[in-house]
C-alpha cells in the first residue's frame, strides 16, 4: 500500500509505512506528515480514538522516525495529494535520532556532504521523479522508433573527446581510460544492427568547479546508418520533444513541487530553430537581430533592470529592518518581516550574481572571435533570445571533434550539431555526421595527435562497407537540470562526482 494510490481506498482503513516528514501538535490531536517515497499525506492522530499508547508514541516521533500507520482515507482536497489519514493505530518501527537537516536554510556544502540524507527531501524527491520520467521515455522512444539498445565498454582504449579531461586507470598493468562517449563504439553497432543507442555512464576529468560540468555523467547516444546532418537534426527535435512532452504529460506534480514554470517547456514543442555556426556568431556579436531582438541591447536592458531591482530589494530590505528594531512589535508580525527579508536577501544573492555576470556576457559577445568553439557565456547570450532550444550546425573544423564530416560545399565547416537550452542553460547534446572517408580520418588522428594503433578497429568501419552515418549525445543531467530549472548541475544525479566531490 502506497500513498499514491490513496485515491483508490477513499473510506477505507489503509495501512501504511513510511517515514516523518513532520509532526506538529495541539490539544488532544497530533498531525504527523508521513512521506512513504511514493508521495507525502497528512495522519491525524486523535487522543480520543486511539489507544492511550498509540496516541503518547504519536507525540514522540521525532523527525525521520520511521513507523506504521493505519487509519482511514478522507479526501480533504486542502491537504498535498488530497487525503487525509484518521488515524485507528500506529506502531513506531523507529524513533530517529535528531536529524541533521533542519528546516532552517542549510547551505549547500552541507547539504551536499549529507545528500544520503539530503535526497528524502521533498524537492530532491520531485527532481528524481522527474529525472525517472525521463530515463523512462527515452527508451520509450528509441524503441519505439525501433533501435536496438547496446551498451558501450567503460574501459577504453582510445579518447573519443580529446585527450584533455582522460581518467586513466590501470587495466592489467596496461594504461585504460574511463569511457568518454560510447560514440565509436556505437558506430561499429550501427553498421551491425543498423540504429542503436547507448545509455552508460561517461567519465571526464573536470578540473574545475562550474554549474554545467560532472566527472562522472550519464550519457544518451543514438547512432544510425545512411543518416545525414538534416536528418539528425530532425531525429534530435523529435526525440527531446517526446522527452519533453512525457515530462510535462507525467510529472505537473513533481514540476509544482520544484516551482518549474513550464511556459518554455510548453513552447519547446515547437520546432527548434536550426542555424549555422555563420548565422549564431552574428546573433551573438550583435550583428543580426532575432525577433526584433538585439543580443547586446538586450543585454544591457537586463542589466538596467536588474540594477534597479536590487535598489528596490535593499530599500526593502532596510526599511523592514527598521520597522522590526522599533520596539512593540508583535511577535507574528516580526516573524512575517524575517520571512520577507530572508527570502528578499536570497533574490539578492541572485540578483547581484547577474549583476557581475551581465556585464562579462556582454564583454565576451562582443569580443567573440570567429572561429573559436562557444564558451558557457556565448551559449547563454544567443539562447537567451530564444524560447526552446537551438540548435547550431556546421563547425569550423578545427574545434571539433576529429570524427566529424567535412560539409562537402565548404570543406571549411564540419558537420557537427550543438543543441543549446534556452534560460541561460546551454549545451545539452553535441552530435553530428561522421566522416566516412578513411584517409581523411587518419589526417585527423595525426593532426588531433592520437594514438593511430588504437583506432585500428574504428578505421576498419570506413574499409568494410562505409556509409554516411550520424548519431548525437544527450547529457542526461544537463537535461534534467534544465527541465527542472536547477541552477546546478550537481542537484540532477542522486549522488554527484565532481571535482572535490567523491562523498557519499
Ligand atoms: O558534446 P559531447 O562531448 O559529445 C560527445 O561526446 C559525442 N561523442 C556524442 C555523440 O555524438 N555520440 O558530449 C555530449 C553531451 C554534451 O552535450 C553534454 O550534454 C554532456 O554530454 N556532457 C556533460 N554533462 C555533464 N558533465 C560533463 N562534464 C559533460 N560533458 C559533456
Ligand atoms: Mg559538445
Amino acid at each position: 500500500m502506497y500513498i499514491q494510490d490513496l485515491s483508490k481506498f477513499e473510506g477505507q482503513v489503509v495501512v501504511l509505512k513510511g517515514w516523518v516528514a513532520n509532526r506538529r501538535d495541539s490539544k488532544g490531536l497530533v498531525f504527523i506528515n508521513l512521506r512513504d517515497g511514493s508521495g507525502m499525506c497528512q495522519c491525524v492522530a486523535d487522543e480520543q480514538k486511539i489507544s492511550a499508547e498509540a496516541f503518547a508514541n504519536a507525540g514522540k516521533l521525532s523527525l525521520e522516525s520511521a513507523a506504521e500507520i493505519s487509519g482511514t482515507v478522507v479526501k480533504d482536497d486542502r491537504q498535498i495529494g488530497g487525503y487525509e489519514i484518521q488515524i485507528t493505530d500506529l506502531k513506531v518501527i523507529q524513533f530517529a535520532e535528531e536529524y541533521p537537516i533542519a528546516k532552517k536554510e542549510h547551505g549547500i556544502d552541507f547539504l551536499m556532504d549529507k545528500r544520503h540524507l539530503w535526497l528524502r527531501s521533498q524537492r530532491q524527491w520531485a527532481i528524481m521523479r522527474v529525472r525517472n520520467t525521463i530515463i523512462f521515455s527515452i527508451h520509450q522512444f528509441f524503441q519505439k522508433e525501433g533501435f536496438v539498445q547496446m551498451d558501450a565498454p567503460i574501459f577504453t582504449g582510445n579518447a573519443c573527446e580529446g585527450t584533455t579531461n582522460l581518467f586513466e586507470t590501470d587495466f592489467y598493468g596496461d594504461p585504460a581510460y574511463l569511457s568518454q562517449s560510447g560514440q565509436l563504439y556505437g558506430e561499429a553497432m550501427a553498421m551491425a544492427f543498423g540504429k542503436i543507442y547507448t545509455f552508460g555512464p561517461t567519465f571526464r576529468a573536470e578540473k574545475s568547479k562550474t554549474r554545467r560540468h560532472l566527472s562522472e555523467f550519464w550519457m544518451i547516444e543514438p547512432e544510425v546508418a545512411f543518416m545525414d546532418i538534416h536528418q539528425n537534426m530532425d531525429l534530435i527535435e523529435g526525440f527531446l520533444q517526446y522527452v519533453i512532452k512525457a515530462v510535462l504529460d507525467n510529472c505537473q506534480n513533481e514540476l509544482k513541487v520544484i516551482g518549474r514554470d513550464t511556459a518554455v517547456l510548453e513552447s519547446s514543442l515547437h520546432k527548434f530553430p536550426r542555424l549555422t555556426y555563420d548565422e549564431a556568431v552574428a546573433i551573438i556579436k550583435g550583428e543580426k537581430d532575432v525577433n526584433g531582438q538585439n543580443s547586446i541591447k538586450s543585454l544591457e536592458a537586463a542589466l538596467q533592470e536588474v540594477e534597479a531591482t536590487i535598489a528596490a530589494h535593499t530599500k526593502e530590505i532596510e526599511e523592514r529592518e527598521a520597522k522590526i528594531a522599533v520596539p512593540g512589535m508583535k511577535k507574528g508580525e516580526i516573524n512575517f518581516n524575517q520571512t520577507k527579508i530572508a527570502a528578499l536577501k536570497n533574490e539578492l544573492k541572485d540578483l547581484e550574481e547577474q549583476q557581475r555576470n551581465i556585464p562579462q556576457w556582454i564583454q565576451s559577445a562582443k569580443n567573440f572571435e570567429y572561429g573559436n568553439d562557444f564558451g558557457g557565456s556565448d551559449e547563454t547570450v544567443i539562447t537567451r533570445l530564444y524560447n526552446s532550444p537551438i540548435m547550431v550546425y556546421d563547425w569550423p573544423h578545427a574545434v571539433k571533434a576529429f570524427y566529424l564530416k567535412r560539409n562537402p560545399e565548404d570543406e571549411r565547416f564540419a558537420r557537427g550539431v550543438d543543441v543549446l537550452a534556452p534560460e541561460g542553460y546551454g549545451e545539452i547534446v553535441g552530435g553530428g555526421e561522421r566522416e566516412t572517408d578513411e584517409q581523411k580520418l587518419r589526417d585527423k588522428i595525426i593532426e588531433h595527435e592520437l594514438p593511430m594503433e588504437a583506432f585500428e578497429w574504428y578505421l576498419d568501419l570506413r574499409k568494410y562497407g562505409s556509409v554516411p552515418h550520424a548519431g548525437f549525445g544527450l547529457g542526461l543531467e544537463r537535461l534534467v537540470t534544465w527541465l527542472c530549472q536547477l541552477k546546478h548541475v550537481r542537484e540532477s544525479i542522486p549522488f554527484p562526482r565532481m571535482y572535490g566531490r567523491l562523498l557519499p
